[in-house]
């Protein structure tokens, strides 16, 4: 397996409008960041993936860009963005940034244009057909509720928006629309930025003639553009024109891609991106329905998935890690205890994925335990897909009570409410009214405290990020699942030379046993890191685990 320094890197992801507020307008900025890259380097982590900063209507939080070489003005200005890169340059910190190009704001000047006429030259930068009957040209539902179609009266034809009707599908059928786009890319990266996570990148290439969606009603397309066609030639193309020219990290976001599908993405051999971000596990707790469709996850389905992306991609390609970023629950309300065990769960939950093979992502504030959150009432929500997904459910009838609970478990502000630095107004935000209230929990859980607290979840996170840079094990090992089939407890190991981890999680509140497989030979067992005090004296050949407690011992393999 070739060495990379975006294997050995730990990536910490900002939400830009959350983070931290310097001017008192209630939204997070670019001085903001500034002011916290302190932090960020005591935390130990090496490359900043930004959400999206550029020109926006804000319509999908910066997800909608209406200039791509400029900055949202909330979030200040170039000038702004230069000091920041130059600042986290000189502490060593590489920044990532969000690249949306599957779509634009419909404010961009290029859907300004192509809506204008049939011919001007930039229609067909984008997505038109005429409807059908009077309808919509397909079936196809948007990921924000109600139709991926919105018909303009000016030319008489709709446009494809797979998500808002401000969010229009860029065509990359079309070579000029991707020349334009690489000379962008290649202007960010030729002022110093050290790479890219693409946003839903694997959506850009359409099946031809957009056929329907077998159902009735408006139904999900994605079998048509998940993975499409020339996804590969068009991926294969950037690089050539673009990525291979610069030493970056790049990730791919990618709802519905297989292991398989990822080895082709992400293979050595393969010129197209360093990594992917798949979705398998951010599933296991949706029903048919999809995402608001909420059932309870397995741990025996969580083993299964985390172990089948461990083993597909080792030596083949790479794996990203996550648990949690701005579009999912917070990952100790979804997967751990934030209640009693709060503290001891979400070392537990960044134990198991910092001890895997790939590239871990830290969202902002995991590394504080941060929870979601349930405010009472819609009016304190503030994302197009929580309010567009509320506003549906109760025209169709359905009961308030039940559309907030699914809100309180998935909706997408749980992890975008303000960053809580600590326990004064605002829990240190900033001094303006934030955009998105804070979570009420910021005057016990805040980073000033837990900087005081060599205990807390933050130290931890230091410690697991240290033990990555300390063993190259962490980082290429091979995995192995052991005692598989074990109810309460996932245990792993990972093998390097002639050296073994040894990684147990209890993943619940009881107190099971743990009993070493009998072909674990070892010698010299050193315990690397745990949530719990350990006696050094211990046999671990049976371990009475304690509610969450997780341990990592390392051997030497006899
Ligand atoms: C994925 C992003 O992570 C999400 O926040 C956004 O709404 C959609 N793509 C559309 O850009």
């Amino acid at each position: 397996m070739k060495r990379a320094w975006w294997k050995e890197a730990v990536v910490y992801q900002i939400y830009p409008r959350s983070f931290k507020d310097s001017n008192g307008d209630g939204i997070g900025d670019l001085s903001g960041i500034i002011s916290r890259l302190d932090y960020l380097k005591e935390l130990g982590i090496d490359v900043i993936w930004l959400s999206p900063v550029y020109k926006s209507p804000n319509d999908d939080n910066g997800y909608d860009i209406s200039d791509y070489q400029d900055i949202m003005d909330e979030f200040g200005t170039l000038e702004d963005f230069n000091q920041l890169l130059a600042e986290a340059h000189k502490q060593g910190i590489k920044i990532m940034m969000d690249l949306v190009v599957n779509h634009t704001s419909d404010e961009h000047p290029w859907f300004v244009e192509s809506r204008s006429s049939k011919d001007n030259p930039k229609r067909d930068y984008y997505i038109w057909r005429h409807g059908q009957n009077g309808k919509e040209p397909n079936n196809w539902v948007s990921c924000f509720s109600g139709p991926a179609w919105e018909y303009d009266a000016h030319t008489d034809e709709y446009y494809l928006h797979i998500f808002s009707k401000k969010q229009p599908d860029l065509n990359w059928e079309n070579p000029q629309l991707r020349k334009e786009i690489y000379d962008m890319m290649r202007w960010w990266l030729d002022k110093g930025i050290d790479g890219f996570r693409m946003d839903v990148i694997n959506f850009i290439s359409k099946v031809e003639g957009l056929p329907d969606a077998p159902g009735e009603g408006y139904q999900w397309g994605g079998q048509f553009f998940m993975n499409g066609p020339r996804i590969h030639e068009f991926l294969q193309e950037m690089n050539r024109e673009v990525l291979s020219s610069y030493d970056l990290i790049t990730v791919g976001e990618m709802p519905g891609v297989s292991p398989e599908q990822a080895v082709l993405y992400t293979g050595e051999d393969r010129q197209e991106l360093h990594m992917v971000f798949q979705f398998e596990h951010m599933d296991l707790d949706s029903g048919n329905g999809g995402k608001w469709d909420i059932k309870p996850w397995s741990l025996h389905d969580f083993k299964q998935t985390m172990t089948k992306w461990q083993v597909s991609l080792s030596g083949k390609g790479w794996n990203s890690l996550y648990l949690n970023n701005h579009d999912q629950p917070r990952m100790v309300s979804r997967f751990g205890n934030d209640g009693e065990f709060h503290k001891e769960s979400a070392k537990m939950l960044a134990t198991c994925l910092h001890m895997m093979q790939g590239t871990p992502y830290i969202y902002q504030g995991e590394e504080l335990g941060m929870t979601n959150v349930a405010f009472s009432t819609i009016d304190d929500y503030r994302d197009i897909e929580t309010i567009n997904m509320f506003r549906e459910r109760i025209q169709q009838g359905e009961e308030t009570e039940h559309v907030m609970h699914s809100i309180h478990a998935k909706g997408r502000d749980n992890a975008r409410t303000p960053m809580q630095w600590d326990d004064t107004e605002n829990a240190g935000f900033g001094k303006g009214t934030p955009w998105l209230p804070v979570n009420p929990n910021y005057v016990s859980i805040n980073a000033r405290q837990q900087w005081s607290d060599p205990d807390s979840i933050f130290h931890y996170y230091q410690r697991l990020i240290q033990l990555r840079k300390q063993y190259e094990l962490i980082v290429y090992g091979s995995y192995e699942l052991i005692l598989a089939d074990h109810p309460e407890i996932y245990a792993y190991t990972r093998k390097w030379k002639n050296e073994q981890i040894l990684v147990i999680l209890n993943f619940f509140a009881g107190t099971p046993v743990f009993e070493m497989p009998q072909d674990i030979r070892f010698a010299q067992p050193k315990l690397l890191i745990s949530n719990y005090s350990v006696d050094q004296n211990e046999n671990i050949r049976n371990i009475s685990l304690r509610p969450y407690e997780a341990r990592v011992y390392h051997f030497i393999i006899s």
